[in-house]
């Protein structure tokens, strides 16, 4: 079987859907690997190295996707290399709900089964496919580098014969996986760290990782889908929620927010007179910017200044670590192909619950 590793164009993105590890075992269990060439260098796998794990490199992307069986992507093809799939073919990419629908109806008219990436199920049995996950673990690491960055001071305290520095004060908003990640990052870098969700089961993992959990009165035991998501706050608990939040957020240093609802705008958790009320210097890092951002005035892929504050409009931080970002990337989609192709046969079984899960197009029709 021919599988295809094609070379990411969308401006800013670096990562490749496939790595050497595995290119290597897909190569070992029988199937070719072809690979644009190039589509690894700009996150640390230059053609050398995918050649060595056992890829063919391809020259121009039309060859590539017409000979591939199932072609690999990060970021969702252009409507051009839509047409360039071979018909009845099977794409693996990430395609967000933001997709547009022509791109959708491309997939369809050319037969293809595509599998959104996004749309794994968070259940056990596809955690090592789940690269939501994988992906927010860079998001909430990086997000806590790019905060200190611009903060104009430590994050540790420090004792120095220039005198004694106290710790720098981070809070975390949502604790999910970039969450999580935000809060053991800074609290490795020794600030004084402290978090907040709606959901129950995060309290106790905020407090595993040596943060504070900030107004816990304010958890609801039903605020956890089936799903394991967080599902809107009513009225009445959004204001509690952001009175809270205002009054723990004016000696915060550094405000991570990471909140997020499936297929919704992302809950507003900071106000503009919340970021008024912040020390000058002190920084906010939005990581829900994508989806409307959880700060009333966070402006997608843009840093703001509001009265000394700043304001960074985080988009696709997965990308700034293209190597480890990749190399996670690279074993769900490895783990997920595992699952499909059964000895060097694929399998599409809309019955499977990972499968039925992800499948945005199949056999002609918008699934
Ligand atoms: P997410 O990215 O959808 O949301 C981030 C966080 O924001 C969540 O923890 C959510 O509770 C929180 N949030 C939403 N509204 C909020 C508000 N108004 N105020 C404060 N926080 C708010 O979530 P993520 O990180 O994708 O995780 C979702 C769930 O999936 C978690 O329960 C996690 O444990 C679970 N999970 C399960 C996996 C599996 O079994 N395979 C794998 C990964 C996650």
């Amino acid at each position: 079987m021919n599988i295809g590793v094609a070379k990411e164009r969308t401006a800013g993105e670096q990562r490749v859907a496939l790595g050497p590890d595995g290119i290597a075992k897909l190569v070992k269990g029988g199937a070719a690997v072809f690979v644009e060439r190039g589509a690894g260098t700009a996150a640390g796998f230059p053609d050398g190295v995918l050649e060595k794990a056992g890829a063919k490199l391809v020259d121009a992307a039309a060859a590539l996707y017409a000979t591939s069986a199932i072609v690999l992507r990060v970021q969702p093809p252009t409507l051009d290399e839509a047409k360039m799939l071979a018909e009845g073919s099977v794409l693996i990419s990430s395609l967000p709900a933001a997709t547009s629908g022509d791109l959708i109806r491309a997939l369809a008219a050319r037969r293809i089964t595509a599998f959104a990436l996004e749309k794994v199920p968070r259940i056990t049995r596809a955690q090592s496919m789940d690269m939501l996950s994988s992906q927010s673990t860079v998001s909430g690491y990086k997000a806590v580098l790019i905060g200190a960055g611009a903060l104009p001071k430590f994050l540790p305290s420090l004792t120095t014969a220039a005198g004694s520095i106290p710790p720098a004060r981070v809070f975390v908003l949502g604790a999910g996986v970039a969450g999580l990640q935000a809060i053991a990052t800074a609290r490795r870098l020794g600030a004084i760290v402290s978090a907040f969700d709606v959901r129950a089961a995060a309290a106790e993992q905020v407090m595993s990782l040596g943060a504070t959990f900030v107004a816990s009165d304010l958890v609801a035991a039903d605020a956890e889908t089936k799903g394991g998501y967080a599902r809107a706050q009513g009225e009445d608990e959004r204001e509690r929620t952001l009175a809270a939040i205002a009054r723990h957020i004016v000696n915060q240093d550094l405000v991570i927010t990471t909140a997020l609802i499936p297929g919704r705008a992302a809950p507003v958790l900071i106000t503009k007179a919340m970021v008024e009320s912040m020390q000058p210097g002190s920084v906010v890092v939005d990581l829900a910017a994508e989806a409307g951002g959880n700060c009333e005035l966070t402006k997608p892929n843009e840093t703001i200044h509001v009265g000394g504050v700043t304001i960074i409009g985080a988009v696709n931080l997965p990308s700034t670590v293209p190597f480890h970002a990749s190399q996670m990337l690279s074993r769900n989609i490895l783990t997920l192909l595992q699952h499909l192709i059964k000895e060097n046969a694929l399998t599409i079984d809309l019955t499977d619950e990972i499968t039925k899960a992800m499948v945005v197009t199949h056999d002609g029709v918008v699934v």
